[in-house]
């Protein structure tokens, strides 16, 4: 049997992009292996959002030179956002020996470039959803369901919209048969991802259908016990949400909200449309909606014209808004614009995302104590730890024998780095 070894940078849109891939592989009688040395084709799914993930992609596919030299007949295939971006003309000047370039707008021909390579003759084999995971899923009772692609917002600083192109929303119908037949294999949480995920909406002249209508429905698939989403914008949350939030208890009380920065000035410069008061409101109707619901978030430190008054406006946000943690990054520019070139040295950009982290890290700390003495219901991914609905891992005592996928109720009596401890209730 042919195998093909599929290398994901960047996020989980991407690592969804990777299984549809592999369908494509697996299609056509291949194996995914976990390892490169045993693989006659490889796939590197790359990203762009920052120039060290395109930097990684590129050193990536320049250290696949010697693997298809072992083997010529081996077949190298470079794919996602930074193949977008880069075009098959350059990456292919530079590295000669890649067989297919297919950018992230064109993810639906990755299966004619398969096909060129490796043409199928007669029928194509049955690809059973199953036989995941394919890239680093977190959990094999997690499975990931894209709902929209692309981004249709104009943020200053950001690529995606270039490379992914505009928002388009995946028709409901196709949404839940991939939940349901993700549940059928056994997931028992599905996330559902978007750039701005909660912006979902499909018309049809007979029904409209709204992202709070999508997340009871997916809620309701059998199988299903949560229901996550990533990553929303601030901009699109409305009252159907805050209902279904409150009264459909699959959906995870837990929201990660990028908010960026917590300056007015920076947020405006940034066109990311709502203000700090607008920011922190929502996240007070989230809690108002669900008290005990976690919310994280994403910051970039260092943005052109980011002040010191203007940081210590991130630095207080994180406090005030109570986020249990947040992926803080260094302003890369992506664009030739020069208005947007950075303005601090490296070394200011570092002390400032230290200093961010230091906050942050703080801060989740205090959030997991308060968690302690809780009753916390747990979605088991191995019988020794799972995760509450919040999303704050949880180690058990000790094994609790019980099946991938169980849900139980564990008493939370102390946490360890970024986890907690629990003991399972009988
Ligand atoms: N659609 C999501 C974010 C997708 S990109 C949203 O709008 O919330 C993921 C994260 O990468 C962003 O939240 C941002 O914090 C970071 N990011 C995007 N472009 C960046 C850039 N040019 N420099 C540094 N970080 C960036
Ligand atoms: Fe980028 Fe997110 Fe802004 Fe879209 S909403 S442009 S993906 S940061
Ligand atoms: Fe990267 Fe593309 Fe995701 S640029 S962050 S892989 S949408």
């Amino acid at each position: 049997m042919k195998k093909v070894h599929i290398i994901t940078f960047g996020c989980q849109m991407n690592e969804a992009d990777s299984e549809l891939i592999s369908e494509s592989f697996r299609g056509r009688g291949f194996e995914v292996t976990a390892d490169l040395k045993d693989a006659d084709a490889v796939v590197v799914n790359t990203c762009t959002v920052r120039q060290r993930a395109e930097d990684k992609a590129i050193s990536q596919i320049g250290r696949l030179r010697k693997w298809k030299l072992e083997r010529p007949e081996r077949r190298v295939f470079i794919v996602g956002c930074a193949a977008e971006k880069l075009g098959s003309k350059k990456i292919k000047g530079q590295f000669p020996f890649v067989d297919e370039v297919v950018g992230a707008k064109s993810i639906n021909s990755v299966d004619a470039a398969v096909e060129r390579k490796y043409p199928v003759s007669g029928n194509r084999y049955p690809v059973t959803t199953n036989s995941l995971p394919v890239t680093g899923y977190r959990s094999p009772v997690t499975a990931f369901v894209t709902a929209m692609r692309g981004c249709s917002l104009k943020c200053s600083y950001c690529i995606v919209p270039s490379v992914r192109g505009p928002a388009r929303y995946l028709p409901p119908e196709e949404i839940l048969a991939e939940a349901a037949a993700k549940a059928a294999a056994g997931a028992r949480e599905i996330i559902l991802l978007g750039q701005t995920v909660n912006a979902y909406a499909y018309k049809t002249p007979e029904a409209a259908l709204s992202f709070a209508d999508l997340l009871k429905k997916t809620a309701a698939v059998p199988g299903v016990s949560r229901v996550r989403f990533m990553s929303p914008h601030p901009l699109y949350f409305d009252d159907g949400f805050f209902r279904a939030f409150r009264e459909e208890p699959k959906i995870a009380r837990y929201v990660h909200l990028p908010v960026q920065s917590g300056s007015d000035r920076i947020l405006k410069a940034m066109r990311r449309g709502y203000t700090r008061a607008q920011y922190l409101e929502i996240v007070k109707k989230i809690r108002a909606a669900a008290p005990d619901a976690a919310v994280s978030t994403d910051f970039i430190v260092g943005y052109p014209g980011e002040t010191e008054a203007d940081f210590k406006e991130s630095l207080s946000l994180v406090g005030e808004s109570g986020v249990s943690f947040a992926y803080c990054f260094k302003y890369s520019q992506r664009t030739d614009d020069k208005g947007l070139a950075p303005e601090l040295g490296e070394p200011e950009m570092e002390e400032r995302l230290e200093r961010l982290l230091a906050e942050v890290k703080k801060n989740s700390n205090d959030i997991l104590n308060k968690r302690i003495g809780r009753i916390e219901e747990v979605l088991l991914e191995t019988g020794e730890h799972g995760r509450t609905s919040a999303n704050f891992v949880v180690r058990l005592e000790r094994n609790t024998g019980l099946a991938a996928g169980s849900l139980i109720r564990a008493e939370i009596t102390g946490t360890r780095k970024n986890t907690l401890r629990g003991k399972l209730i009988p």
